[in-house]
């Protein structure tokens, strides 16, 4: 699950390839992510019928969890990513924090090149939904940070509540992302339908905040933000 979640968004998540990330620095975030999703048992992979060979995955946690230990050792190039999904997760929760059992998050959603196009990421996407109606969550939450998981996720209900935009975003003075082609993506963008939540009456507003870099400290902070863009109600 590591190496294909760190080979498929080292090579083609817009912001991921924007700072530079190689696989094995992916794949190091994603390992640390492994105990608790095979505890939790809320991720679901896709598998050739022929080989039995992992070709997908939706990494997937109840959003009230703390973030995993080893966040302060991975490669500072996530910073910038962190950040602004830090931004886009602050917007969204306003001071808000989810209950265990109530928020699921549909986390890192990565299919093999070789199977692109074959419907496997809405398949992964719809099955972690039934999961967690199933396990009785009531709103899946998602960040979608380019065009193609944003089709995908839309197209499963998911409402886009808050943006950040790639051109306009700095971090320590730079435009990480300015690199992002329209046609990639202009924003990652996140939110929420929840029927009964106070976020529901508040307005999603869009722009850039400017904000001081991270501490390493905080950066573990921020992992806990590293929210989903979307979302959709359950029940
Ligand atoms: C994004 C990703 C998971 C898609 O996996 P997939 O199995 O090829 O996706 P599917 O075949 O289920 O669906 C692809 C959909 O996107 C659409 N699509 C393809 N390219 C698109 C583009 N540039 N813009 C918008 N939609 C696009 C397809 O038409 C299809 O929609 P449809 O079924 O309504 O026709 C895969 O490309 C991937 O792993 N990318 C790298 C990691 C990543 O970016 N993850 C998401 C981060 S939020």
């Amino acid at each position: 699950m590591s190496r294909l979640l760190g080979g498929v968004f080292a090579d083609h998540d817009p912001p991921a390839v924007a700072v530079g990330l190689t696989p094995a620095e992916f794949e190091a975030f994603v390992r640390l992510f492994s105990a608790k999703a095979a505890v939790e048992g809320l991720t679901t992979v896709a598998r050739s019928a022929e080989t039995g060979e992992m070709v997908g995955v939706l990494l997937t946690e109840d959003s009230s969890g703390a973030p995993p230990e080893g966040m302060e050792h991975l490669s500072a190039k996530f910073d910038p990513i962190f950040d602004i999904l830090g931004q886009l997760d602050a917007e969204y929760r306003a001071g808000e924090s989810a209950r265990p059992g109530d928020c699921l998050h549909l986390f890192l959603l990565g299919v093999a090149p070789s199977c692109a196009g074959q419907g496997i990421a809405h398949q992964l996407v719809a099955r972690c939904l039934a999961l967690g109606a199933s396990r009785r969550f009531r709103v899946a939450v998602t960040e979608a940070t380019n065009t193609t998981s944003q089709h995908i996720f839309r197209k499963q209900g998911f409402v886009e509540r808050v943006r950040r935009s790639y051109e306009s975003h700095r971090f320590n003075g730079r435009a990480y992302f300015a690199s992002i082609t329209s046609r990639a993506g202009q924003c990652s963008w996140k939110g929420h339908s929840r029927r009964d939540s106070p976020c529901r009456q508040r307005r999603p507003t869009t722009g850039s905040t400017r904000r001081p870099a991270p501490s390493r400290a905080l950066r573990a902070q921020c992992a806990r933000r590293f929210r989903p863009r979307v979302s959709r109600t359950l029940d």
